[in-house]
């Protein structure tokens, strides 16, 4: 089906497009997009023919058209979340391959990048290819595997890196852990520089975060909670930007929760150290305050933590430092979060409210909406490389039409037990956010809501 998308508020940062237009998307390819400003703005260098309208000449079968009116929307490119928790195999019970990348596409992602803490680890080719041909098969949107660093995330052995790379993998993380030992984490640096692609590192140091399950501070010892320091992350930070100096190798640092973590990397990007760095919709909504009855949807790993930290992280965010808006989806099932707060598992279910969090940036002016678009799409294109894979996360002339059409002023209420996601562990339950996509179209396949 060929689609044309007409009368939207058009922004792609990537061409510095901002304004209305239409677009024209055929065989599941952007064709171009037409300014109604300047004439075209954007156009396939030589059109594939025959033209996609209506009316075709003698002989020649229509080709069906379907035509999108996004007046007064917003047209974007498809959303890339490059740190997100499908659970499968091993853990279907909390989220499969199929609705992860159904609660992506319903919260504007058509690109999700999974992590490697299944069940077995994806540490090696096999588990890789599974995934892959899981996805291709199940899936509503693209799925690009992160394999393990280590064999089991044990950190005592390097997995196969190579192999993992060669089936598909497009970048290394033990997320969930952080790699403790120096020397695997130099190898690791080592290895993923000779394959281009990053490292990227679940910043904690496990013997000062050891059995803390929040932020450390006044209302841990009030609540009588053990804490973790944001130290543990700061010091697992400054490692890493030293070993990626040492080695030349990328580093990409995991769900950034803390001020300290900013001011390093700001000053390991002014060193032009080769780091980019994500955050995630928690550590800019949240203090641990949300904590506070002990509610578990709030436990997360790295803690929530103080609204001196949220400011930095937004500072962060503002002038470039953090690169990325991530999820960090971790869906876990209703029984294991209703345990006691020392004991269930930490994690938010984050692809349903990611983009209607995020767009809270943009109406606090922290943020424009073109930057939000960098850091939720195009800038995960650029640290992944995937327009090596077809282009994502840009709305040029042949990339993959993966897009979304966003009703700027739709106020929605975040319900939890309506959540897409198997996971409805959220501390955002009945929250009032403005901006949610009406439309998805993923590789050219379109998904609707009202
Ligand atoms: O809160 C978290 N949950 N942080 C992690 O690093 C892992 C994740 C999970 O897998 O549940």
């Amino acid at each position: 089906m060929n689609i044309v998308i007409k009368n939207g508020h058009i922004v792609d940062p990537s061409q510095k497009i901002d304004g209305i237009g239409d677009m024209v998307i055929e065989d599941g390819k952007i064709k171009e997009i037409i300014s109604h400003k300047s004439k075209v703005k954007s156009q396939q260098k030589n059109p594939p023919t025959p033209p996609f309208t209506k009316g075709g000449s003698g002989g020649i079968k229509d080709l069906e058209l379907r035509t999108i009116n996004a007046e007064g929307r917003v047209v974007i490119p498809g959303l890339i979340d490059m740190h997100a928790h499908l659970r499968e195999p091993g853990f279907e019970y909390k989220e499969t391959i199929k609705t992860g990348t159904a609660a992506a596409v319903r919260g504007g992602f058509t690109t999700v990048c999974c992590m490697p803490n299944t069940y077995p680890v994806n540490d090696n080719a096999s588990v890789t290819e599974f995934i892959i041909r899981k996805a291709a098969r199940e899936g509503l949107c693209t799925v690009y595997p992160i394999g393990a660093i280590t064999k089991g995330q044990k950190g005592e052995e390097l997995a196969e890196m190579g192999a993992m790379r060669n089936e598909g993998c497009i970048a290394f993380s033990d997320d969930g852990y952080p790699v403790m030992n120096s020397l695997m984490m130099r190898r690791a640096f080592e290895y993923s520089k000779s394959f281009g692609v990053p490292i990227i590192s679940h910043c904690e140091d496990l013997t000062l975060s050891e059995g803390g399950v929040m932020n450390e501070g006044l209302l841990s010892v009030t609540l009588g909670l053990k804490g973790i320091p944001s130290e543990a992350e700061k010091i697992i930070v400054y490692r890493d930007i030293m070993l990626a100096e040492l080695t030349g190798g990328k580093l990409h640092v995991a769900h950034v929760s803390t001020e300290g973590s900013v001011e390093l990397i700001r000053d390991a990007k002014k060193r032009g150290t080769p780091v980019t760095a994500e955050t995630c919709p928690h550590y800019f909504s949240l203090t641990e305050d949300a904590v506070r009855d002990y509610d578990t949807n709030a436990k997360v790993n790295p803690p929530l933590r103080t609204k001196r930290d949220i400011d930095a992280v937004k500072e962060g965010l503002q002038d470039g430092t953090i690169d990325v808006i991530a999820t960090d989806h971790a869906p876990h099932h209703r029984d294991e979060k209703l345990k006691e707060f020392d004991l269930a598992p930490s994690g938010i279910s984050g692809l349903d409210t990611a983009l209607s969090l995020s767009i809270r940036l943009v109406e606090e002016g922290v943020l424009t909406m073109s930057q939000l678009i960098e850091k939720m799409a195009l800038n995960p294109s650029r640290i992944l490389g995937l327009p090596l894979y077809g282009l994502k996360g840009m709305l040029r002339p042949g990339a993959d039409a993966d897009i979304i059409i966003i009703d700027m002023k739709k106020e929605v209420r975040i319900e939890a037990s309506k959540f897409v996601s198997k996971g409805k562990n959220t501390p955002f339950d009945g929250w009032m956010l403005k901006g949610i996509p009406v439309v998805t179209i993923s590789r050219g396949r379109i998904y609707e809501w009202q």
